[in-house]
């Protein structure tokens, strides 16, 4: 039974093969339409989401599969105290895979030490949300045509932003990348991805704090809001908050085929006059994450 909880849980051929599948949805979604009939899915929230619980959802009728499952803590057992290892055995008794939010790291790694059924990790606390990344890798395949080379800036709260914490470390795996982290000091990268990731395998990488040092050299720029419900205090996330907005005139100093990617929600980090840049792909994304979760799904499933 496979899981997915962290990238590296699948090596780069079999991403590529992930990606290939997820392209071959998008071309072709009637041939995927029955192909999770009789199945359910299971979304185990803990968090509030949008994207990554619905497009979860849609994926799944999409395939012509099922969905249950609950949007958050409050409305489950864990109000009651229940532990998400006495939760998955639960869940594993009505479901044939399971999507996972919850905001302590590592809660997802427990669950699939204790499910019957597949889990994915869709995002535990500051750690890691490895369905984003297939997201992200699937827009930057599909707009770039590769990753090998690329110069790849992550512009905003990179201290608790997991998807760029999870991106760092699927994108390492190509030749070539190399990556410029825009932030202020205070939210910066955790120092394992610097040291582990990073300086362990000899990726070049600048740190920068003005967007406008770095944003000329990049291939793709992936700017992430501040994470407020992360933060210790209010005081240092209003401080926090505004820190970059990428707006017309920064993007005039972007070269013509830098591609702008967002996990998404958007605060204010983006200004909503870049959205009609046609370097602004961001609600693409969105898009692509429905065909990739389709291909997560049928692949978890064995029914690729
Ligand atoms: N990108 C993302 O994880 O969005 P949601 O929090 O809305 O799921």
């Amino acid at each position: 039974m496979r899981h997915l909880i962290e990238p590296s849980d699948f090596s780069v051929e079999e991403l590529k093969s992930l990606l290939e599948l997820a392209g071959d949805i998008e071309k072709n979604p009637e041939k995927y339409a029955h192909k999770c009939e009789g199945k359910k899915l299971a979304v185990c929230f803990y968090e509030p989401s949008t994207r990554t619980r619905l497009s979860f959802e849609a994926a799944m009728l999409n395939l012509g599969g099922r969905v249950l499952g609950f949007a958050s803590a409050d409305s489950s057992s864990a109000a009651k105290g229940e532990s998400v290892s006495d939760t998955i055995r639960v869940i594993s008794c009505y479901a044939d895979i399971c999507a996972i939010r919850h905001p302590k790291e590592g809660a997802a790694l427990v669950a699939s030490l204790k499910s019957g059924i597949p889990v994915i990790n869709a995002g535990d606390g500051g750690h890691s949300h490895p369905t984003q990344t297939l997201t992200d890798l699937m827009t930057i395949w599909s707009l770039k045509g590769r990753f090998e080379g690329l110069r790849i800036g992550f512009c905003g709260d990179l201290k608790f932003g997991r998807t760029v914490h999870s991106l760092i470390e699927a994108l390492i795996r190509y030749g070539g990348v190399s990556f410029s982290l825009i932030s202020p000091p205070e939210l910066k990268v955790p120092s394992y991805i610097r040291d582990e990731l990073l300086e362990k395998n000899n990726i070049p990488y600048t740190e920068v704090v003005k967007l406008e040092d770095a944003i000329g050299d990049l291939d793709i720029l992936y700017m992430t809001r501040v994470q407020r419900e992360r933060f210790f205090n209010e005081e240092d996330y209003v401080r926090m908050k505004d820190f970059y907005i990428l707006d017309r005139a920064k993007m005039a100093l972007a070269r013509e085929d830098m591609l702008v990617l967002h996990p998404l929600p958007r605060v204010n980090e983006i200004s909503t006059e870049v959205d009609d840049d046609p370097r602004a792909v961001y609600f693409k994304q969105v898009q692509y994450g429905v065909y990739v979760r389709m291909a997560l799904i049928l692949t978890l499933l064995g029914l690729a």
